[in-house]
């Protein structure tokens, strides 16, 4: 039996990763670390916790002791690594829990790595789960490529960039087999509603106002999370050590056309007069040093893997939306936390 290692996997994306290794390779022993940041929610991953082959571990991985015992004690054969501070406007507000979780945090997990796989690296994989913003901001035209040069511009996307250099560092260094993927937004149910779509669709459904930073002309390139989960699954099997693959949606939206659409489907589901939900929309001040936009290249992907994202937009939006509006309990649960005052100071109405 395999032991793999997911770390985040209480988070957002982690635990679509969890449930599908699950679920999925009942061969695979499954390794959950994670600190239980206010991202992270054993709610997210409930259905699967009592499977045999599945088991929590509550964790720091800045903890450098705490992270080398783990090794000691499990034989991981694969790390699939998501834990990460990964909100960019609590990464203008506070930098140095980014320099630690993400930075420090990665580090402490290559060294015991390497530490224990020193022996023999045969059939061992370290994959790091990063980001299309590590390559900086585009104007109207282009797309981000495996060799886009890196320039990241706000606290989060500099602490994720540097983790990939000394991930390949680790690489070309000491040959530890490592692989990297960076993504595009992803969407989806468990996102904490401090990501632009949850929050809009707890805001609409609540009918409070909905923050759109500066003019709403911002521009992501959107991915439903399943299919992210999908791509990860593909890459930690196929892909290549020492191999970098970017995955997007092809599918980008200005954010305002993104909220526009998301008004139109709530007053659909909540049954109100069409134009109800558009009404909260508040143009506020911009986010300091706001990247224009983000568009991915997954052609890499698409041939060396054969993945191709499987939802239009619409589909993953009206799916996701249907998630929110059942799960209250789930909001209400992540939202008892800090979140309610860190909204406050947040948004200044411009
Ligand atoms: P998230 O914030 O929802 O979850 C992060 C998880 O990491 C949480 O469960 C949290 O408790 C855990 N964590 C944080 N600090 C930790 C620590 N010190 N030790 C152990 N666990 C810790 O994040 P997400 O959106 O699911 O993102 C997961 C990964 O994917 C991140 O590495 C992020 O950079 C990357 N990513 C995210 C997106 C996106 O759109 N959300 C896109 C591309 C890449
Ligand atoms: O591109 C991948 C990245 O996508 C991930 O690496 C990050 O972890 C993830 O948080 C996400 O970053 P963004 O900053 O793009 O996501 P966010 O949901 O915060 O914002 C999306 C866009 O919407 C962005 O242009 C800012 C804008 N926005 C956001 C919020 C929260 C608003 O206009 N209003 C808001 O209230």
């Amino acid at each position: 039996m395999k032991t793999i290692l997911i770390t985040g996997g209480a988070g957002f994306i982690g635990s679509h990763v969890v449930r599908l290794f699950v679920n999925k390779y009942p061969d695979y022993k499954i390794i959950n670390l994670d600190k239980l940041t206010y991202a992270g929610n054993l709610e997210n991953i409930r259905d699967i916790e009592k499977k045999p082959n599945y088991e929590f571990v509550k964790g720091d991985i800045v903890d450098e002791a705490f992270v080398s015992e783990l090794f000691k004690k499990y034989n991981f054969s694969g790390v699939i690594h998501l834990a990460a501070e990964s909100h960019v406007d609590r990464s203008i507000s506070n930098p140095t829990e980014f320099i630690f979780t993400n930075i420090i945090g990665t580090v402490n997990l290559l060294n015991a790595a390497r530490a224990k796989w020193s022996e023999n690296f045969n059939d061992k994989l370290f994959y790091h789960i990063s980001t299309d913003e590590v390559y900086g901001s585009l104007g109207e035209e282009g797309l981000f490529t495996e060799s886009s040069p890196y320039d990241p511009r706000s606290p989060y996307s500099a602490s994720k960039a540097s983790s990939d250099h000394l991930v390949r560092a680790w690489y070309h260094t000491f040959k530890l087999p490592v692989v990297l993927s960076n993504c595009s937004n992803n969407y989806g149910p468990n996102q904490f509603p401090e990501k632009l779509i949850p929050l809009a669709i707890n805001n609409i459904k609540n009918m409070k106002q909905v923050p759109v930073y500066g003019k709403g002309e911002n521009i992501r390139d959107w991915l439903f999370v399943e299919d992210h989960a999908r791509a990860i699954d593909q890459i930690f099997h196929r892909g290549k050590a020492g191999e970098t693959y970017n995955i997007g949606g092809i599918n980008e939206w200005k954010n305002i056309d993104l909220i526009q659409l998301l008004c139109k489907i709530m007053d659909e589901k909540l049954k109100r007069n069409p134009g109800t939900s558009a009404s909260l929309i508040s143009f506020v001040k911009d986010r300091a040093g706001h990247d224009l936009r983000y568009a991915i290249d997954s052609s890499k992907l698409q041939k060396e893997l054969s993945w191709a994202p499987s939802l239009q937009f619409e589909e993953g939006l009206a799916k996701t939306v249907d998630w929110y509006l059942e799960n209250e309990a789930w909001m209400n649960n992540v939202m008892t936390g800090d979140y309610e005052k860190y909204y406050e100071k947040q948004y200044i109405k411009r």
